[in-house]
């Protein structure tokens, strides 16, 4: 659609929610229009039918009626059952994250967006994703909650400082669509935005080919687990293992120290490295230091996606429902701290990639096709 001189009245439709969503949005229009007309209507025919003031000064005295009370109240209830029916479907349709899809990394700060395909190209404030692919995003922020919208494809998600958040969709159509912060983060909230691209599978694999991949978030996991974190020396096996064997692990039940378990899930993995001693595994000893303040969070999704491949997992956890698995409960208690620590160390994700300063392809500013 071009836009030329004219406001569109809604956004195109690129995803596979749009229609979804767009169909809910119009029967709720049609909903209120069955409803303000008649009332309308009625309200003017009342005021010409009894507008004589001394023959209707006192009523005829009517003590209900039970036939016309009990219509008045079924057919709304009907009614804003649709509403809520047709609701829950659209919700739970869009967060009910896919088990597979092309899983892409994004960090939102103050006042931009970082992405990182698997294949290790990295953008900013863009993002390429090829047509009909089902895009499964986990997301973190370095600072505040952010919210990732894009109105075409008609679905967003807050991003909530030290947990992971996840959306998905499925982009139907190929175009250049805008990409929006929808939740207010500070000045320049406003120009936190982007545009998402979505093209055919061919001209997708060209970008992809046609940029310069830096490491893999795997990669870049692996390399701080073996070299600049030494998480190795713990974690790797062997006679020196100290620490809780990490193969196999994910999406696992794990046995804590004093009872209970724990899903060994994005979050836990993200909470384990952050503050190691929130949740100690049955038979190791609380040794661990906290990485806090040392990773930043392109690394830490680098970490979480290297333990992953540990258990052959590429794609993100399905156990996660952004909005009230009772996991989001436990991560939201060490949201506090870790939140408390972005907002000390505002530059700390620069400070991050210069410390891999000895890996020229690490870190760096987004590639353009
Ligand atoms: Cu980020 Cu508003």
């Amino acid at each position: 659609m071009e836009y030329n001189s004219w406001v569109p009245l809604l956004p195109e439709q690129a995803s596979s929610f749009a229609g979804q969503v767009d169909l809910l949005y119009f029967y709720l229009i049609l909903v209120s229009i069955a409803f303000a007309i008649p009332i309308g209507v009625g309200i003017f025919y009342f005021m010409i039918r009894y507008r004589e003031r001394e023959r209707f000064a006192s009523t005829e005295g009517i003590h209900g009626s039970i036939v016309l009370e009990t219509t008045w109240s079924i057919i709304p209830f009907l009614v804003s059952m649709t509403i809520f029916l047709g609701g829950a479907y659209v919700f739970f349709n869009q967060y009910t994250i896919p088990k597979d899809g092309m899983e892409i990394y994004v960090v939102g700060k103050q006042w931009m967006w970082k992405i990182q395909h698997s294949t290790g190209q990295r953008e900013i404030n863009e993002l390429h994703i090829p047509v009909n692919t089902t895009i499964k995003l986990t997301m973190t922020t370095e600072d505040v909650i952010h919210d990732f919208y894009v109105p075409a494809f008609r679905t967003k998600a807050d991003i909530v400082p030290g947990r992971y958040s996840y959306l998905w969709f499925k982009p139907t159509k190929p175009g250049k669509y805008h990409l929006f912060c929808a939740e207010y983060c500070g000045l320049n909230h406003s120009g936190m935005g982007g545009w998402v691209y979505v093209m055919e599978q061919k001209d997708f694999d060209n970008w992809l080919a046609g940029n310069t991949s830096g490491q893999t978030p795997v990669e870049m996991g692996k390399d701080l687990f073996y070299n600049k974190l030494g998480c190795a020396s713990c974690h790797a096996g062997g006679p020196a293992q100290r620490g809780a064997k990490l193969e196999g692990i994910y999406g696992k039940e794990v046995k804590l120290t004093g009872g209970g378990t724990v899903i060994a899930d994005d979050n836990y993995i993200r909470e384990s490295i952050l503050t190691p001693t929130a949740k100690i595994v049955d038979g190791y000893q609380p040794i661990m230091p906290t990485f806090k303040g040392q990773v930043t969070d392109e690394q830490l999704n680098g970490l979480v996606a290297y333990i992953k491949s540990l258990s052959g997992v590429t794609g993100s956890s399905t156990t996660v429902s952004t909005t009230s698995a009772p996991a989001a409960n436990t991560a939201s208690n060490s949201a506090s701290p870790a939140q408390a620590s972005n907002a000390n160390t505002p530059r700390r994700a620069d400070r991050g990639s210069n410390s891999q300063g000895s890996n020229p392809k690490a870190p760096g500013p987004t590639r353009r096709p």
